[in-house]
């Protein structure tokens, strides 16, 4: 890589602002329900949002000093007031209402009624959560830890969760959340954002919690032109790595006589085709 580089200190706001969310992603967005000391609701989203421990549960999300006027937002403010807000998960079949209810607007405005989504009465806390979105959280505060106290500084805001609201609709029959159903959304840079479940792929985590490494492959392959990183980890993924014995009589007849390349262009068609042993095989065929 040709890197270019920077010290954030020494970035205007705005461009240190948009390299951080162009790079950090796809981000969660927190939907955030809160009421004010006169009960006014108030919701708004946050996307520099997590879970951070499940025991207690844990969620953190910050809403920044506005970068223009150093204002604080009102979902801080009403969270410092109450020590209560509700996070509701943002799915696509919600993600322009909650574009709309992202507006800069006074206090007083019920974004609720803005983006025309229904308030979901809390089980345990006063503000409600998002009626349309498939999973809520109704969150205690924990802790605000103020980030700067300058224009566009943060203030990761720290939350207990004291229940969670699952839509029947998004779980498998494990009781477990399929991440298609959920049809979550993410923010990136600019105006993009993603769709989780275009996107989705698995790891298989079959293997062995403990793997051989990069250290297990051999010099040939570490410097191949062929096999990529990704290639390369599959194999370094095996508890240990076979010796020289391990190779049978029928890969050998299909795989000998090759040259490197060919034999490095078959481990990676076996590879592709998660035939990983044998991929080992053809591999130590080249070490002898
Ligand atoms: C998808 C999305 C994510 C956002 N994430 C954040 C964030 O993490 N922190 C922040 O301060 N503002 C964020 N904003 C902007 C706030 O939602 C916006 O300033 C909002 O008006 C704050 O409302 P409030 O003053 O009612 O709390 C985000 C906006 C959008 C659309």
């Amino acid at each position: 890589m040709t890197y270019r580089e920077f010290v954030p200190s020494e970035l205007p706001l705005k461009k240190r602002h948009q390299l951080l969310i162009g790079a950090i992603l796809p981000r969660p967005i927190a939907f955030v329900g809160s009421v004010d000391a006169a009960g006014n609701r108030n919701l708004s989203p946050f996307s520099f949002f997590n879970a951070f421990g499940a025991n207690p549960v844990t969620i953190g999300f910050s809403p920044a000093y506005s970068g223009r006027t150093g204002e604080a937002k009102d979902t801080l403010n009403n969270i410092k007031a109450t020590g209560e807000f509700t996070v509701s998960i943002v799915n696509h079949a919600i993600v322009r209402q909650m574009q709309l209810a992202a507006g800069e607007y006074p206090p007083e405005v019920d974004e609720f009624e803005l983006s025309g989504l229904t308030p979901l009465e809390s089980l345990t806390v006063t503000p409600p959560a998002v009626a349309e979105s498939p999973f809520v959280m109704e969150c205690t505060l924990k802790q605000i830890i103020e980030l700067g106290g300058e224009p566009g500084s943060g203030n990761l805001i720290l939350g207990e969760v004291a229940q969670y609201r699952v839509a029947e609709e998004v779980l498998d029959d494990k009781g477990l959340i399929d991440p298609r159903k959920l049809d979550a959304v993410g923010r990136l840079g600019g105006a993009w954002y993603t769709r989780v479940r275009d996107g989705l792929f698995s790891i298989d985590r079959r293997q062995t919690d403990v793997a051989a490494g990069f250290a297990a492959l051999p010099e040939e392959l570490l410097t191949s032109t062929i096999l990529t990183g990704n290639e390369l980890a599959q194999l370094a993924g095996v508890a240990t790595a076979p010796t020289a014995d391990a190779v049978t009589g029928p890969v050998r007849a299909k795989y000998g006589g090759l040259s490197q390349d060919q034999r490095h262009y078959e481990i990676q068609a076996l590879i592709e085709d998660d035939h990983i042993d044998i991929a080992w095989m053809v591999v130590m065929m080249g070490q002898r």
